[in-house]
């Protein structure tokens, strides 16, 4: 059964635990086709848990809908060629491969005419990658192994990717430039992304939406206008999350 097309991604009570009791505990939200969102809240969250279990990667109970489509029951890779796209936390590239391996692994299911043509693109949008083509991708910088991850899940054509902290262990000067990238990428592909960060600050660059996650819940959304403005997230930050101080790495 379809819905209206309004929303690309459609989470319902979505429920994660590894063992004992949920990590996540029956985070519904929902976005529109090309837009980004963001999964926002401190170490220990449920963040990456949840966008794990959207990918197929953790069992979780709930519904996941995409396009429409009721994709709960898909295995990791069943998503993967619906069009999601997961790029871990900690720029998991293989490190003995090259660069250009590391990509063709991305897109390793298109005719090499389109794995070209989607490298090529990559490659334009990542110009510091292009140039170390044949490194092993090991050798690069953080930021550089960043920009190959992300590369590397934009090779498959992606409706939607889904990013885990891109942010993470980069200086700020590298986090501007990846999240640069990112929104020159949304502009002129139509995509559609889903963040996890620690930081406010980065992904409200990017996010029209964004939903406040803690102890496994979802307990605020914030929309472009409260994420744009520095009293905007501040306030939603004390508003939701209590002692500001406990939290402060989001305040960042
Ligand atoms: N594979 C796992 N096995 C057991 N517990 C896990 C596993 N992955 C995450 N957790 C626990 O689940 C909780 C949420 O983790 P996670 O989703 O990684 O949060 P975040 O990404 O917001 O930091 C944490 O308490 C973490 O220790
Ligand atoms: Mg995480």
């Amino acid at each position: 059964m379809r819905d209206s097309v309004a929303s690309l991604l459609h989470v319902e009570g979505l429920t994660v635990r590894y063992g004992a009791g949920p990590v996540v505990h029956g985070v519904s939200f929902s976005m529109a086709p090309e837009t980004v969102g963001a999964l926002l809240g401190a170490n220990g969250a449920g963040k990456s848990s949840t966008l794990r279990a959207i990918a197929g990667l953790e069992p979780a109970q709930g519904s996941v809908r995409f396009q429409g489509e009721d994709i709960s029951s898909l295995s990791a890779a069943e998503r993967f060629r619906a069009g999601i796209v997961y790029v871990p936390e900690g720029r998991a590239i293989v490190a003995d491969l090259s660069v250009s391996e590391n990509l063709t692994l991305g897109g390793y299911f298109f005719d090499s005419a389109t794995r070209d043509r989607r490298r090529r693109m990559v490659l334009d949008f990542f110009p510091e990658i292009a140039n170390r083509l044949h490194s092993p991708a090991g050798l690069l910088s953080g930021g550089e192994q960043q920009m190959l991850a992300i590369g590397r899940g934009l090779m498959s054509a992606p409706k939607l990717i889904l990013l885990d902290e891109p942010s993470l262990g980069l200086a700020p000067l590298l986090v501007a430039r990846v999240y640069e990238r990112l929104a020159l990428i949304r502009k002129e592909q139509g995509l559609a992304a889903l963040l996890v960060e620690q930081s406010f600050h980065a992904a409200a660059k990017l996010a029209s939406r964004a939903w406040v996650m803690r102890h496994g819940h979802v307990v605020g959304e914030l929309d472009a206008q409260a994420l744009g403005s520095r009293e905007g997230r501040q306030r939603a930050i004390d508003a939701y999350l209590g002692a500001r101080q406990e939290d402060a790495a989001l305040a960042v």
